[in-house]
């Protein structure tokens, strides 16, 4: 089901008895993130929550109730993007992706409605007065502290917005992007801009510096439809508007409108939209220390303000939120639709490779487990290096490569057969690249050495001792299993 905006969304997953809705007031202030965390522990993710009652720091109930952990499970991933299963997705990039040109006119004619279907899709304007601004707060009317900003841990440097769509465009090209960085908040009209330097936003903010520009405008989303709300967290090649992906998985165009500077273009359906501004010239601030999704608090850095002009929201807006923390939470969801949605794309560079994962304890960066078609000597560290040359993959700290028979969605699997077929000192690497901002292991900022484990069968070009064959992997005759499936009806077992 395709929705114009969260509410359908809540409304949907009130109905399938996904969302829990919490009457009694809980302050924004760590009660809600302990309410938050105890769900998202929860087997399968638990349910979505919708705070009714959100309390503020100053005592009194936010008009804006607060959902949160709305894309926490695989299912409510996949109803967020409008499928059964998040994998129809990726078989659709995968077939617009390698078309097989058909030989023959008729057969080539038949091929169009695949590629129609990206032409249909690209932004579209709403034409009206958009319902996100159907309430218009500018001057000292703006105050950040009236929306229930969540602080989720102790240590915290203040409230945090963590589920934002943050939207900047590159001064030359006017092409958008839009990322999911949390914002810190400093007092009513400022926050801090926490993109990481690999990220869009960052790469933005520097050329407005080197133009010499110094209003850089941004204007930052809070909740949309589901799928355009999940499209920040993508990783998206540079200058690939995320308005446009979402319009594919929506299978129809993203509405956007005119934020009220006019500067930037929002989601029309968004709930609540910040506009304003981030001075190139003026000194970043101090952001953090922040309970990040490593499970550890990331020291205080140095990161650009944002000045925040007019608040614009729908009457009765929603305010989308989440938190980070110890895995596993919501994010690892948004992660996992994220992981089967660009498996095609990585195929496209790589296409021995079979499957990947990153499991909820790798948090993204420090562990990917690969399975690969292996046909040469080699071939494990030639992945490895490809994964390490791939956009925010280059971030990987530890890549585990093992063969196609191996389901890397099941890690200890992967684990078991790996340190199985490890000799350590053959088959352990090590190689220096950029390292995640999080990564508080790491030797320098976002500097580090990387691991890569070839845990594939050897070939014996691969320095095998060749009078030792190398071993089969233990399986039952298939056709005693099938007797036994008989069978098992009848064993009480
Ligand atoms: C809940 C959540 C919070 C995130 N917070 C940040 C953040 O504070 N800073 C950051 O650079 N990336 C953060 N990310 C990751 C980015 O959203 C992600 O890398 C995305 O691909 C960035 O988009 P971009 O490549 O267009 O910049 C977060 C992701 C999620 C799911």
């Amino acid at each position: 089901m395709i929705h114009d905006n969260l509410k359908p969304f809540l409304e949907e997953l009130e109905r399938a008895g996904e969302l829990v809705r919490i009457t009694e007031p809980v302050s924004v202030r760590l009660e809600m993130a302990e309410i938050a965390d105890r769900v998202m522990k929860q087997p399968d993710g638990g349910k979505a929550l919708l705070f009714e009652r959100p309390v503020l720091d100053d005592g009194t109930v936010s008009a804006f109730p607060v959902g949160i952990n709305v894309f926490g499970s695989l299912r409510r991933m996949a109803m967020a993007l409008g499928v059964e299963r998040i994998e129809e997705h990726a078989e659709r990039l995968a077939g617009l992706l390698q078309p097989d040109i058909p030989r023959g006119f008729w057969a080539k004619v038949q091929l169009l409605p695949k590629l129609a279907e990206l032409a249909r899709v690209p932004p579209r304007d709403y034409g009206r007065r958009p319902p996100c601004q159907e309430v218009v707060l500018e001057g000292e009317d703006v105050d950040l502290r009236r929306l229930p900003v969540m602080t989720s841990w102790p240590k915290d440097a203040g409230p945090f917005i963590t589920m934002p769509m943050v939207i900047t465009k590159d001064p030359e090209t006017g092409v958008q992007n839009l990322g999911m960085y949390r914002m810190q908040v400093t007092g009513p009209r400022t926050t801090f801009m926490h993109w990481q330097r690999h990220k869009g936003g960052a790469a933005h903010y520097r050329k407005y510096q080197a133009l010499g520009i110094s209003r850089m405008p941004v204007a930052v989303a809070l909740g949309a439809d589901a799928n355009t709300m999940y499209t920040p967290t993508a990783p998206l090649p540079p200058g690939i508007d995320e308005f446009l992906f979402s319009g594919f998985l929506r299978r129809q165009p993203v509405p956007l409108a005119p934020a009220r500077s006019e500067e930037l273009r929002v989601p029309a359906e968004a709930e609540v939209v910040l506009e304003g501004y981030v001075d190139t010239t003026e000194a970043p601030g101090i952001e953090g220390p922040c309970g990040d999704h490593t499970g550890f608090y990331t020291p205080p850095d140095r990161f650009p303000v944002f000045h925040v002009e007019r608040i614009t929201h729908r009457q009765g807006a929603v305010y989308p939120s989440t938190i980070v923390g110890r895995p596993p939470m919501e994010d690892y969801y948004l992660g996992a639709a994220t992981e089967r949605l660009f498996l095609p794309l990585l195929r496209m560079v790589l296409p021995e490779v079979v499957d990947y994962h990153m499991p909820a304890e790798g948090i993204f960066h420090n562990l990917v487990l690969v399975s690969i078609r292996k046909e040469y000597p080699g071939h494990a560290r030639k992945v490895m290096n490809g994964l390490w040359g791939q956009g925010l993959m280059s971030l990987a700290k530890v890549i585990v490569v093992v063969d196609h028979c191996v389901d890397v969605k099941r890690p200890a699997e992967a684990w078991w057969y790996a340190l199985n077929n490890i000799d350590p000192e053959r088959d352990v690497c090590f190689t220096y690249g950029p390292a995640d901002d999080l990564d508080h292991a790491a030797r320098g900022p976002a500097y580090g050495s990387k691991m890569g484990i070839d845990g594939t069968a050897k070939l014996p070009e691969e320095g095998v001792d060749r009078v030792r064959p190398w071993p089969e992997v233990i399986a039952m005759d298939e056709a005693v299993r099938r007797k036994v499936d008989e069978l098992w009806g009848r064993l009480g077992l």
